[in-house]
């Protein structure tokens, strides 16, 4: 019989509930192989006792608690009312013991009735998709890790004529290219919404190099797409990686061919600098940007579900 766990909900998380939520991802990671939170999961978890950003604020986080501490956690993002989205996680040494129930329950309660509640799984695992369909959530949509090794010839893309690619000044282009994101991903759930705070965040992180953030302009210096890559560091035995962080081009110059020459660049400039293997996220629906990336020879390597439920 599972035990009725008390859920505590939080806007913003202590120094030592920081350091407990992120100790049990990694429990969770060394367990099932795959780290259970996206990254702007864990930058609002990270950030929340002073750095509070505008999308932050939409965030509630939620935790379960045994005898010994932090059981499970869970964050909820209600950036978008109607279309709510959570991850959660439960220690290993946890599970089964009703915190997963109890953490979806109180994520289901902090939104309004009728809204499509997503909670997202990384890795397609069997025990997520148990849990999940367990709990009346069906399987919605399906996001894709895709890998190529940078050791292989790239294909030769030229830029579309008159086009010129430059990097990124901190300072200078955020306006512009926080418009230019909110055009190319109009139709997208989470990177449409980006805010000036959303952008401030990543740039402050370690990882972030203007260099690697590629920009393609006209003559006149308007901004027609962007590749912003990110280099992640080596991990146990995973070597450096190079991802395809954001790529998004302009509505107005769609079929150009720019999407395809600006993520050459942004692969040649990570080979450059010596990475070997390069990865991207994409959503399996996107079918434009899936044949795109097949054709630059990236293959899946992973997926990540996300379940919905009207709740
Ligand atoms: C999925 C997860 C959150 C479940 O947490 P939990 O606290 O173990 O879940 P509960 O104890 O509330 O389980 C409720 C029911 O879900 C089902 N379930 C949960 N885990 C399962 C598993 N590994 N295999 C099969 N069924 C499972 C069972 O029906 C269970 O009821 P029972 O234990 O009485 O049989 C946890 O395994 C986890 O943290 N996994 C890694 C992160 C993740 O995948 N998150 C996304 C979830 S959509």
């Amino acid at each position: 019989m599972t035990t009725v766990r008390p859920v505590r909900r939080a806007d913003r998380l202590t120094g030592e509930e920081i350091a407990a939520v992120l100790a049990v991802a990694d429990a969770s990671a060394a367990a099932d192989g795959v780290f259970p939170l996206a990254e702007d999961t864990v930058l609002a978890v990270r950030h929340t006792p002073d750095e509070p950003t505008e999308s932050g604020a939409a965030r509630a986080h939620l935790l379960s608690f045994a005898e010994d501490g932090l059981a499970g956690y869970a964050c909820l993002d209600r950036s978008d009312p109607a279309a709510p989205a959570g991850e959660l996680v439960v220690h290993p040494r946890h599970r089964r013991g009703g915190h997963g129930t109890a953490l979806l329950a109180a994520a289901a309660a902090e939104v309004a009735a009728g809204a499509t509640l997503s909670v997202w799984a990384h890795g397609d695992g069997a025990g997520a998709r148990a849990f999940a369909e367990g709990a009346g959530f069906a399987r919605a949509r399906v996001l894709w890790q895709m890998r190529r090794p940078l050791t292989e010839p790239l294909p030769e893309v030229p830029l579309p004529a008159g086009v010129t690619v430059r990097h990124f000044r901190p300072g200078f282009d955020d306006e512009l290219w926080l418009r230019l994101n909110a055009r190319a991903f109009a139709d997208h759930p989470e990177q449409g919404r980006w805010t000036e705070a959303d952008l401030r965040l990543r740039m402050a992180e370690p990882w972030f190099e203007p260099e690697g953030f590629l920009l393609a302009v006209d003559v006149g210096d308007t901004l027609m797409g962007f590749h912003w890559t990110k280099v992640h560091p080596a991990t146990g035995d995973v070597p450096r990686m190079g991802e395809i962080y954001v790529l998004g081009v302009d509505p107005d110059v769609h079929q150009r061919g720019l999407g395809a020459a600006l993520s050459v660049a942004g692969l040649q400039h990570l080979a450059l600098h010596g990475v070997q293997q390069a990865m991207l996220y994409v959503d399996e629906s996107n079918a434009a940007a899936v044949a795109l990336y097949r054709r630059l020879g990236f293959t899946v390597f992973a997926a990540d579900v996300g379940y919905q439920k009207i709740v």
